[in-house]
């Protein structure tokens, strides 16, 4: 048998231990790592990414079950990589049984090839080469699960990049938001633009070419003082 297949993996009862996960006031979905040793995780990662809707808007995605442990196991950062897949996990307004279960998932990555990428948008003038210089940059792709109820990615893009600010905090940080999240977009995808838009990044141009894809992709730039208002209003409306 396959040592990477889903039929090695371990099931938990998640009904007597809660999965930990992470909830900002006035959320309605937490956030949490997946976890690679997880077999419902595991199939609701495969179930998001093999959706005919998500197939659509994202390349390269023909995976078989030991790349989609492969791609939960690779988690963290060494010097010339970054990746960090989060959950979007039910908590409010959700079934009891779905509490903690995966509704999408957020992703966060970085090698040479996005710095490449990037290297185009100084070309272009969209990003200045200080940009690149000074903070440390991340691509950012998500999806909804198929079966889970709309209008949880907005929270788990905020929830996430907060979180993520903090695991990519070094003590010598001045500013531990010298992040830079890009969202490249199909002009098309409009469900996908108003999910980031709503999270507070901006468009800052368009870019002809991204890998092997011909459309000119859409690039947005998260904006931190955004996503904190956002936040700050969220909880501010939960309490009232
Ligand atoms: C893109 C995608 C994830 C969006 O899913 P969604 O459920 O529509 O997204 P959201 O959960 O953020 O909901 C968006 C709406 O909720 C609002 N919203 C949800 N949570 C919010 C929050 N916490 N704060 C503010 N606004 C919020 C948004 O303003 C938006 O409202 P609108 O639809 O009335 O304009 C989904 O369509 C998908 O999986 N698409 C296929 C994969 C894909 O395209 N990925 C992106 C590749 S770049």
């Amino acid at each position: 048998m396959d040592e990477s297949s889903f039929d090695n993996l371990k099931t938990g009862d998640y009904s007597q231990n809660p999965r930990e996960q992470v909830r900002y006031a006035g959320q309605l979905s937490a956030v949490r790592f997946l976890d690679p040793t997880d077999r419902i995780d595991a199939q609701k990662l495969k179930q998001t990414i093999t959706n005919p809707n998500v197939q659509h808007w994202m390349s390269d995605l023909n995976m078989n079950e030991a790349d989609f442990v492969a791609w939960m196991q690779e988690q963290g950062s060494t010097p010339n990589r970054r990746h960090y897949l989060f959950a979007v996990s039910g908590s409010q307004r959700t079934k009891p049984e779905d509490i903690g279960e995966i509704q999408g998932f957020i992703y966060f990555y970085s090698s040479s090839e996005e710095k490449l990428q990037a290297q185009k948008l100084i070309d272009a003038g969209i990003l200045t080469p200080d940009d690149l210089e000074q903070k440390r940059l991340l691509e950012i792709s998500y999806a909804k699960s198929p079966d889970s109820p709309p209008g949880r990615i907005t929270g788990g893009i905020m929830q996430s990049c907060l979180e993520v600010s903090k695991i990519m905090q070094r003590k010598s940080d001045t500013d531990p938001e010298n992040i830079l999240v890009l969202a490249y977009i199909d002009p098309e995808n409009t469900n996908s633009i108003r999910a980031v838009e709503a999270a507070g990044f901006d468009e800052i141009g368009s870019i002809a070419s991204y890998g092997d894809e011909i459309v000119p992709n859409k690039v947005f730039r998260l904006n931190w003082d955004k996503l904190h208002k956002n936040l700050q209003s969220a909880a501010f409306r939960s309490l009232t």
